[in-house]
């Protein structure tokens, strides 16, 4: 498995007093050196966070992929098309949520969700959609012609320890296997942690994880370096 690290919150730590530092590009960077495979950033409607102008840097200075969180909003699919990122990352956005909450709604829009996805296919880019773990939203998601699906790890890793843990790492499980007999290929993320994310293991031929919150949260009492070191040895 791969680790795919989200440097958004640095952002979210420079934002907090407006000025240059911590740098996300720097982060990106250091990440880089210590076993990420891909750096993801969420390039928000509202820019909470990641602004136009990290994206514009960091598709020159990365030496890995650049895999690009987006919603379905034509301003931003149009900064996609201009720098062309390695992959984007489809997902639902809702002003007010504290983070990206469920899964993207793709049985329930695939014509629309198609269309939106073709001019970024047609010019090379990779396409994941981020969604839930049940049969219904692969096999819309099968049918969008998108490469990859992300599955939407949160409800599993807020299960995680209770009893509802096993029912929940099954979704993931039979979502990814009949996912791969659909012909995609299986990305996971959200809420991963150093403990929760050991039975991703146990998922055949996941191809890679995206993680942030814990990896940063980690960083600011080990370092950075450390704290990717640390998750990229986990998932090995
Ligand atoms: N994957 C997607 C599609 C996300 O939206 C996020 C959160 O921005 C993540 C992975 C990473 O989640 P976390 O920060 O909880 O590790």
């Amino acid at each position: 498995m791969l680790l795919g690290v989200n440097i958004d919150h640095i952002a979210t730590l420079r934002n907090a007093r407006g000025g240059a530092e911590p740098d996300p590009i720097i982060a990106a960077d250091i990440c880089e050196r210590n076993g990420a495979t891909s750096i993801t950033t969420h390039l928000r409607e509202d820019r909470r966070h990641i602004k136009d102008q990290d994206v514009y840097t960091l598709i020159k200075t990365l030496k890995t992929r650049l895999n690009l969180e987006m919603a379905m909003a034509d301003d931003i699919q149009k900064i996609a098309l201009e720098i062309k990122p390695h992959s984007i990352c489809l997902v639902p956005e809702k002003r007010q949520e504290v983070t990206t909450e469920g899964g993207l709604d793709v049985a329930g829009q695939l014509d629309k969700v198609t269309e939106f996805i073709k001019p970024l296919l047609d010019n090379g880019i990779v396409v994941s959609l981020f969604i839930d773990p049940t049969i219904e939203q692969v096999q819309a998601s099968a049918k969008t012609g998108a490469q990859f699906i992300e599955m939407h790890t949160g409800t599993y890793s807020q299960a995680f320890g209770t009893e509802n843990e096993e029912k929940e790492f099954q979704n993931l499980k039979n979502a990814a296997i009949i996912a791969q007999n659909a012909g995609l290929k299986v990305n996971a993320g959200h809420g991963l942690n150093y403990e929760n994310v050991s039975r991703m293991h146990e998922i055949p031929n996941l191809y890679e994880l995206n993680i942030g919150h814990s990896i940063i949260s980690r960083a600011v009492f080990t370092g950075l370096p450390e704290a990717v070191r640390k998750m990229a040895d986990l998932i090995k």
